[in-house]
């Protein structure tokens, strides 16, 4: 599928996902949510691909759901639709590989959703954060009301979901929503420079603690422990473990690359 609005640039093994749909500050609309998942399902698949940079560019990150697209919709249409966009956000979030995104400028709505589904967020000073969806008489359909308690916590996000005020990134470093604030010219290199440490890394242990991280918020501590304890026994079927291990015995911790 030939993309519109998500580009797709591999370099020295790590992808940029980057928003490109600068008029509408790179608004969510359909065709970007089907390119989404579009893009999402080939980086998770092509084994050239070791990390992931989500970015919307050095303006902007995305300014939410395309709102005069889903102005005239309908309760029947907004069925569908929202499972579109639940669906995107779910499959970047799913992609089983390290995935940073790289905020500069607003992330609001959608595009808040849309951050919060990488694994880390590096933000700009100017970086602008929200759930403004309350402000329009409607509420987060993308994970919103999901995905930020779990990050910040429950009176925290029940804050901003119900006022949608902006967090400016200093705030949003505060309550833990982005992991780094940085000039806004670093963001993207950052990102870069910290995907690139998992270029060399062991991949099925990476998705392995992914999967457990994830799995496990969603689930109560014995059967996150044993998703955990499965992940673990099968860690050591693969040769990153024997490769692993014996680069430990011989040369000593941290020295070990993996195909
Ligand atoms: C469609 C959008 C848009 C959006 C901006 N634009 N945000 N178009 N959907 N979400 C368009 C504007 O209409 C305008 O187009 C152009 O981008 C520039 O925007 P301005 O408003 O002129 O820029 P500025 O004054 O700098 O303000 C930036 C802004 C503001 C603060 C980001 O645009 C804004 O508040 N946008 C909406 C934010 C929002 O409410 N997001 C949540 C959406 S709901 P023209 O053609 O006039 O130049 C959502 C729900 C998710 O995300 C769940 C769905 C299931």
């Amino acid at each position: 599928m030939s993309s519109e609005f998500v580009q797709l640039e591999v370099a020295d093994s790590v992808a940029t996902i980057r928003l490109d749909r600068p008029k509408a500050m790179n608004a969510i609309s359909l065709q970007v949510q089907a390119e989404l998942r579009a893009v999402a399902a080939e980086v998770s698949e092509r084994s050239d691909v070791r990390a992931v940079v989500l970015w919307g560019g050095e303006k902007v990150f995305a300014a939410g759901n395309d709102v005069k697209e889903m102005a005239d919709m309908s309760y029947t249409d907004m069925v569908d639709h929202v499972e579109g966009v639940q669906g995107a956000v779910t499959a970047i979030a799913r992609i089983p590989k390290p995935v940073v995104a790289a905020v500069n400028g607003y992330a609001l709505g959608g595009g808040c959703e849309l951050a919060m589904a990488a694994d880390v967020r590096f933000a700009a000073e100017n970086a602008v954060l929200g759930q403004p969806e309350v402000l329009l008489g409607i509420i987060p359909g993308a994970g919103g009301t999901q995905r930020l308690p779990r990050l910040v916590g429950p009176s925290k996000a029940k804050d901003l979901l119900f006022t949608g005020r902006f967090v400016k990134a200093d705030e949003a470093l505060a309550i833990g929503l982005v992991d780094r604030v940085l000039p806004a010219a670093d963001v993207y290199p950052e990102a870069l420079a910290w995907a690139a440490r998992f270029v060399n890394a062991a991949p099925y242990a990476l998705r392995a603690i992914k999967e457990s991280v994830d799995r496990g918020l969603e689930a109560d501590l014995e059967t996150g422990l044993q998703i955990e304890r499965q992940h673990f026994a099968a860690a050591f079927a693969t040769e990153d473990s024997t490769t692993g291990m014996r680069s430990f015995i011989e040369s000593g911790p941290g020295k070990a690359t993996f195909e």
